[in-house]
């Protein structure tokens, strides 16, 4: 390979880069990569978000997957989910509907059900689960307003409408709506059934 053809690979590859780098910043707006800057006191600049940060990927990719979902090339979406799900264990059904400036941190074992909806401005962190109770049909899964953050390893199982800002601590499990403004902690362990 000569000089000239390698001074060209390595400018194609910057100016490639550089152009999905303003892209993404320009699809998601300046406002979302600023946002993640103010919710992650580990964050520093826009591309270490962009090359490092799991949830965002996560998101760019449900949001690819969620367009075939919605056109009805469903597998498309699906298998999409799965090769993410594989590659950085975040599995976030495609048909599940998410606002604005959502935010995944750290990411590791979270799962959103297909008809889970998510307000804007959410913040998640790692094993967080919004499921449903079990062989339900229908809108089976959270609804989660604006300004919520749900911390490390929460449950929020079933139809239920988690209120505007309410935060659920780390590893609560929620099985009842939570009103705006609400701080929700513990496990609630009840005997229900002996055998
Ligand atoms: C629930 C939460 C939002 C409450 O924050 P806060 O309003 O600042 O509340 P405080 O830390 O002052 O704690 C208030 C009380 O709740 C208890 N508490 C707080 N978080 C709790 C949790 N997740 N589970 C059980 N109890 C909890 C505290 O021990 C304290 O109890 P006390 O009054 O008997 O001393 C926060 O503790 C939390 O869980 N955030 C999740 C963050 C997360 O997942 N981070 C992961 C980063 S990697």
């Amino acid at each position: 390979m000569t000089t000239l053809e390698i001074t060209l690979i390595v400018i194609g590859s910057v100016v490639g880069f550089n152009i999905v780098f303003f892209f993404l910043i320009w699809l998601f707006g300046r406002s979302y990569w600023k946002s993640i800057k103010e919710r992650d006191p580990a964050a520093r600049h826009y591309l270490q978000i962009i090359l490092t940060y799991p949830g965002v990927h996560a998101l760019i990719w449900y949001r690819i997957a969620h367009f075939f979902f919605k056109i009805h090339f469903k597998l498309l979406a699906e298998i999409i989910t799965y090769l993410v799900r594989c590659h950085i264990n975040i599995e976030i059904h495609p048909g599940a509907k998410i606002g604005k400036h959502f935010f995944i941190d750290h990411g590791t074992g979270v799962v959103i059900g297909e008809t889970s909806i998510i307000g804007d401005n959410v913040t998640i962190y790692h094993g967080v689960t919004l499921g449903g109770h079990g062989t339900e049909r229908g809108k089976r899964h959270p609804t989660v307003g604006n300004n919520v953050m749900i911390g490390a390893g929460a449950t929020v199982l079933g139809n239920i409408v988690i209120g505007n800002n309410a935060k659920i601590g780390a590893n609560a499990t929620v099985l009842n709506d939570v009103p705006e403004n609400a701080t929700v902690i513990g496990v609630k362990g009840t005997i229900r059934d002996v055998f």
